[in-house]
């Protein structure tokens, strides 16, 4: 557990205060408490409004069995990569905050990359944030909704993550520090062709990359922008768990998935295609 790391950077979801580490517990002067689980992360949700956007159990089993076996290693590279660029050298970056972490395989792959750096691991699905808490020991995994006001200090960031996870641009742009970047990761129409045909799963719309740039609008300044694209061999249990991990798996029933795959060849060529963008902000 590594929430010792990042509660400096940690403010209240309640009042806006810091918060301290006590036994188990993450409180701030006012006396707002939030219990540390057993498995080292800290639940900073406050109602019980969860959004019904957050990954299941089984959605975050597929994506954690997929992305372990290194199917999108070149990412990884590419995304730790980036989180290098706005400050210059490695060692300036103290503060990576990932949202929407999912299991945290990209930031603990930035953080392997960045030997000074804490990572703050943000998502909404417990089942998935439960991992992240074990995916690096400078990593801390909190449970927060990204539509929200996020639990974290103006500034404290000096890199934002968002791989494939909801954005709030005005949140970013308080919780980024000056010089920081906003390292953004989208599928392009291209991505996992040719499964998407052949197994009818939801494709990117062309629209995307506007509505990406229309959310950071203002705020934001796309500074870098590149495609990262290369070709996986998947066999039929690796395309099970990219199609599970996937925005197919809300709308898909599994059964009938299973057997459209059980009649796929034993090796498929299946092609990963990434946008990236970092964007640094306005003055
Ligand atoms: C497609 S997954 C990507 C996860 C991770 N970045 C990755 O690429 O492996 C989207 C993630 O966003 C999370 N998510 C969805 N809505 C959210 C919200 N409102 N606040 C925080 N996280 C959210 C989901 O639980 C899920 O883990
Ligand atoms: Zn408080």
């Amino acid at each position: 557990m590594s929430l010792a790391d990042i509660v400096e950077h940690l403010i209240c979801p309640v009042c806006g205060d810091g918060l301290g580490l006590g036994d188990r517990v993450l409180r701030c002067p006012r006396g707002h408490a939030f219990d540390v689980a057993r498995q080292g992360y800290v639940s900073l949700l406050t109602g019980s409004q969860a959004p019904g956007t957050a990954d299941s159990a089984a959605m975050v089993a597929a994506r954690d069995s997929f992305l372990g076996a290194g199917h999108f290693a070149p990412l990884v590279e590419a995304v730790a990569a980036a989180c290098r660029t706005g400050t210059g050298a490695a060692a300036d970056v103290r503060v990576v905050v990932d949202a929407g972490a999912g299991t945290g395989h990209y930031l603990a792959g930035a953080l392997d990359r960045l030997p000074g750096a804490a990572g703050i691991a943000l998502d909404v699905s417990k089942n998935a944030i439960r991992r992240a808490a074990r995916a690096h020991p400078r990593l801390g995994a909190v449970v927060a909704d990204v539509w929200r006001p996020l639990p974290v200090r103006d500034g404290a960031a000096d890199v934002i993550l968002n791989v494939f996870a909801p954005r709030n641009g005005p949140e970013f742009a308080r919780v980024l520090g000056p010089g920081g970047s906003l390292v953004v990761v989208t599928p392009t129409p291209r991505h996992l062709r040719p499964l998407v045909e052949r197994l009818g799963l939801l494709s990117v719309d062309e629209d995307k990359e506007r509505r990406v740039a229309a959310s950071l609008d203002g705020r934001f300044a796309e500074a870098e922008r590149n495609v990262h694209e290369f070709e996986m061999a998947l066999d039929r249990a690796a395309v099970e768990a990219v199609v599970g991990m996937g925005p197919s798996a809300w709308h898909t029933d599994p059964e009938n998935m299973r057997q459209e795959i059980a009649k796929l060849p034993e090796t498929n060529y299946v092609t990963a295609s990434f946008r990236m963008s970092i964007f640094r902000r306005n003055p």
